[in-house]
């Protein structure tokens, strides 16, 4: 037995030696084996972790890199839009000023001039009852889908037959004058006629502010523009003045074979829904002109009655107002 161990420990001898540890005290090699094993798995165990921990933030940053350059483009293309509104806001004005500016030169070329260049007079009439002539001034905004005929109907009743068939689609908004005599009152008509495509609509909405009335035009020859009339409600409800009158207006009835089909809208179904909102309602025919005139006259009573209802009530604050002051002065 002994001589076996001595054996063993001669054997032993010089890797014990090369496994002894740095304290000097020497330890199994097979214990050391599996220490270092074992410390290996742990150091694999930690740098898995690390790995998986790395690789989640690599997915998480390259997700927010994602993000951001999502942000990126959608803010470029809104920036891009916007540009795009501005130019179609600074085309749309530029169309309306040039507009302008042609009835003006129309309007100042027509009216007849005296030797010292003022305007002329009737006889029997002075300069103040010539400018007295025009009693009432309203300012009218035309609506209404792209190709329902708002730009027909406005240049038959301003231009006549000839100028309502040559329309091209309005870019923006564009501008008329009118003077019509209704209830005895001469009355001039500034009339805004607008695009009806989308890409304007906001243009448009710009437009409602101090307007005496708006005409919601819709073709009757196609049911489409119908259902969008309550949108164009929402957009005159929300931007126009409160005491804004407002006439639904079913445009085409001349086209009468149409009409009967299926996509077409009755009368009675263009009445009940002016009603529901207290509006006017007519229907036309911008081609023939028929209905046109009436439609008109049946709006510049609406808008000359609330101008007198508005002209009263602000005659009654101001009394009630000179009453309390000289009441007050009279008490002290
Ligand atoms: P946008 O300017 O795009 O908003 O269109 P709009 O509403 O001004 O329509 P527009 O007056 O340009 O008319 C569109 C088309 O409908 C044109 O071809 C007109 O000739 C035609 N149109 C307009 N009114 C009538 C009408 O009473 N009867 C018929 N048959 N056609 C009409």
């Amino acid at each position: 037995m002994s001589s076996t161990g001595e054996e063993i420990a001669a054997t032993a001898e010089p890797g014990a030696s090369a496994l002894a540890s740095q304290d000097g005290v020497q330890s199994n090699p097979a214990d050391q084996l599996v220490e270092e094993n074992e410390s290996l798995q742990a150091r694999l165990t930690t740098t898995n972790a690390e790995l998986v921990h790395s690789s989640a933030r690599l997915r998480e940053v390259e997700h927010q890199l994602e993000e951001q350059e999502k942000i990126y483009s959608e803010a470029a293309a809104d920036q891009q839009k916007d540009y795009i509104a501005q130019c179609d806001s600074l085309k749309a004005d530029i169309a309306s000023l040039t507009s302008q500016l042609t009835h003006l030169k129309n309007e100042l070329s027509s009216a007849p001039v005296t030797d010292d260049n003022r305007p002329a007079t009737p006889a029997g009439t002075n300069v103040t009852d010539g400018l007295q002539k025009i009693q009432r001034v309203f300012k009218v905004v035309l609506v209404g889908d792209s190709g329902v005929g708002k730009t027909t109907f406005i240049r038959h009743l301003c231009l006549g037959q000839e100028a309502a068939n040559a329309t091209s689609s309005t870019v923006g908004v564009d501008f008329y004058t009118k003077l019509m005599t209704v209830q005895g009152q001469c009355t001039s008509l500034k009339i805004w006629d607008t695009a009806g495509t989308e890409r304007f609509r906001s243009i448009t909405k710009s437009y409602f502010r101090d307007a005496n009335g708006v005409l919601l035009v819709y073709d009757v020859t196609a049911v489409k523009s119908f259902s969008h009339v309550r949108q164009w409600m929402g957009d005159i409800l929300e931007n126009a003045d409160d005491h804004v009158v407002v006439m639904v207006l079913g445009n085409k009835t001349d086209v009468v074979a149409e009409r009967l089909e299926d996509d077409s809208v009755l009368t009675n179904h263009g009445r009940t829904l002016a009603d529901s909102y207290r509006s006017l309602f007519a229907e036309v025919s911008a081609k023939t002109g028929a209905g046109i005139a009436d439609a008109m006259a049946m709006m510049i009573r609406a808008m000359q009655d609330v101008e007198d209802e508005q002209i009263r009530r602000t005659r009654l604050a101001v009394d009630v107002d000179n009453e309390g002051k000289s009441g007050s002065r009279s008490c002290c």
